[in-house]
């Protein structure tokens, strides 16, 4: 998170941003097609316009930013795109290990971090010893990850704590929260999808129950911090009522 972008305030001042902001990074594929590039370099652009998205998040007071990078089904993608994905992320993540400690930012990989390859395990471990070490805004990696793979994984590991001798009814939503890849962090208020998609695709099942959705034509590499304050501006003028009345 290199990037200096010091807009603090943007067009949103005179909203308090969402603690919480969830994004699907949708549209790099297109970006480039548009542009007669190959897909990998709409991932590479795409990957530098979280680094700019991230730090206006930081510096507008944003507390926790999660992006949808790699899914339990992106694996079907061509090998060569695959690569080139995991690639980025690696270096994303050796450039990251240098800034997050000047800048006491915490990193998080949400997913199952045991199918990557080791050399970004190893990268994951190092950004979670860093992270333990400060307090600040934090920047969560969704990395082969899916929201039904997730909510299975909480289960079983219910179901073994239940074997372990835990009564079954002990549990309640906010205790199976502590099971997900999630554990600690609040849920998202406001979910973006650019690109042009209108559905969830597997991300953040649980967590988005009450989740404002945000969608926009615009393609992901193309989405600048004017384009967050519209979505934070439209997430204000929502009417959040929970399933209540107002
Ligand atoms: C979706 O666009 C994008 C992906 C599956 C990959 C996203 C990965 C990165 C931007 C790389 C690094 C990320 C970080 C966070 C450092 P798409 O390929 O489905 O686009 P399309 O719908 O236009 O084909």
């Amino acid at each position: 998170m290199a990037d200096t972008t010091d807009n603090k305030t943007g067009g949103a001042e005179a909203y308090a941003p969402p603690r919480h902001i969830a994004i699907i990074l949708d549209g790099n594929g297109r970006w480039a097609k548009r542009r007669g590039l190959p897909r990998t370099a709409g991932h590479a652009v795409g990957s530098e316009t979280f680094r700019k998205i991230a730090t206006y998040c930081k510096n507008i007071g944003v507390e926790y930013l999660t992006v949808y990078a790699f899914s339990t089904e992106n694996w079907k993608r061509p090998e060569d795109e695959v690569r080139t994905i995991m690639r980025l992320l690696s270096k994303y993540l050796h450039e990251a290990i240098d800034t997050m400690e000047r800048d006491h930012i915490k990193m998080k990989v949400l997913g199952n971090v045991a199918g990557l390859p080791e050399e970004l395990q190893a990268l994951v471990r190092k950004t979670d010893e860093i992270s333990a070490r400060y307090e600040g805004f934090q920047a969560n990696i969704c990395l082969n990850y899916g929201g039904r793979d997730e909510l299975v994984r909480a289960a079983m590991r219910y179901a073994a704590d239940v074997k372990d001798g835990r009564a079954p009814e002990e549990i309640g939503e906010a205790e199976f929260g502590n099971y997900l890849y999630s554990a600690g962090i609040p849920d998202p208020e406001l979910l973006i999808r650019p690109g042009g998609e209108v559905r969830i695709s597997n991300f953040l099942l649980w967590q988005c129950a009450y989740s404002e959705f945000y969608f926009t034509d615009v393609l992901w590499p193309d989405f600048t911090p004017e384009e967050l304050d519209k979505a934070i501006a439209e997430y204000h003028r929502r009417d959040r009522r929970y399933g209540g009345v107002k």
